[in-house]
C-alpha cells in the first residue's frame, strides 16, 4: 500500500489495517499497529506481535508484556502513559525472526508512528529495533543502557536500547540489567534536548539564482 499522509495517529491506524506490503500480510490474524497514548513522551519500540499479540491485536500482552507492564510499575508509569509498537505490525509464523524485506517494508510505518508521537525518549527493545533506529550494527549486548540523540521524524529524540523482555524473562541475570537499565528512564525523560538545528540554505538555491543584473540590482 502507499504510505499515505494522514493527521492522527488513530487514521494512519486505519489505513495500515488492511496492510499487503509484504507477505506477512497472508498469515496475520490483524495488523498490530501499537497501542497507548498517542502523545506519550516515552514510546518502546519491539520486534514484531507473537500469538497473543496476533488474535488481540494489542502489543505485549504476553509473558513479555506481563514483565514490561511490571518493569513500567517499577518507574511509575503505566501502560496508558506510554506508546508500545513493534518495528513488523504482523506476526512473523511461527514466531520466527523478521527478515529483512519485511523490516524494509514495514518501516515506513515506524517512521510515520514517530513523527505523529513525537515522543522524547524511544526506547529500543531488543536488536531489531534498536538496530533499525540507531542504523548501525551494534548488537543490544554492547549498547544496551546507553542513550544516544539522534534526529528520527524530523525531530531530536533520545534513543535508548533495552534487552527485550522476552529475553530477560528466562535470564535472571538479564533482568536484572534490564531492571537497572530501566530505572534510568525518568532521569531521561527530564533531560532537555536540542531541537534539530534548521537546514543550511541549499547551495543549489544559491546557483539556481536570478544573475544579480536581471534582477535589475546594477
Ligand atoms: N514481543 C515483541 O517484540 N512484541 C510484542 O508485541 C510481543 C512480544
Amino acid at each position: 500500500m502507499p504510505i499515505v499522509t494522514v493527521e492522527s495517529l488513530e487514521a494512519y491506524a486505519a489505513a495500515t489495517a488492511g496492510c499487503t506490503r509484504c507477505r506477512l500480510a497472508q498469515g496475520r490474524t490483524q495488523v498490530v499497529f501499537g497501542a497507548g497514548n498517542p502523545h506519550a513522551d516515552l514510546m518502546f519500540v519491539g520486534e514484531a506481535p507473537g500469538f497473543h499479540e496476533d488474535k488481540q491485536g494489542i502489543p505485549f500482552v504476553g509473558q513479555a508484556g506481563k514483565l514490561l507492564d511490571r518493569l513500567l510499575a517499577g518507574v511509575e508509569l503505566r501502560r496508558e502513559d506510554v506508546y508500545i509498537a513493534n518495528v513488523l505490525k504482523c506476526r512473523p509464523p511461527g514466531n520466527r525472526d523478521p527478515q529483512p524485506d519485511e523490516i524494509e517494508a514495514c518501516e515506513p510505518h515506524l517512521f510515520r508512528q514517530i513523527e505523529l508521537i513525537e515522543p522524547k525518549v524511544v526506547a529500543t527493545l531488543g536488536n531489531f529495533a534498536t538496530k533499525l533506529l540507531s542504523g548501525r550494527p551494534l548488537g543490544i549486548t554492547r549498547v544496551h543502557g546507553q542513550e544516544q540523540e539522534t534526529a528520527l521524524g524530523g525531530r531530536k529524540v533520545l534513543l535508548y536500547p533495552l534487552y527485550h523482555p522476552a529475553a530477560a524473562l528466562y535470564t535472571p541475570a538479564m533482568l536484572k540489567v534490564l531492571e537497572a537499565d530501566f530505572a534510568r528512564l525518568p532521569e531521561l525523560l527530564g533531560r532537555e534536548l536540542e531541537p534539530v538545528a534548521a537546514p543550511e540554505p541549499e547551495l543549489a538555491l544559491v546557483a539556481h539564482a536570478e544573475p544579480a543584473e536581471q534582477l535589475g540590482l546594477f
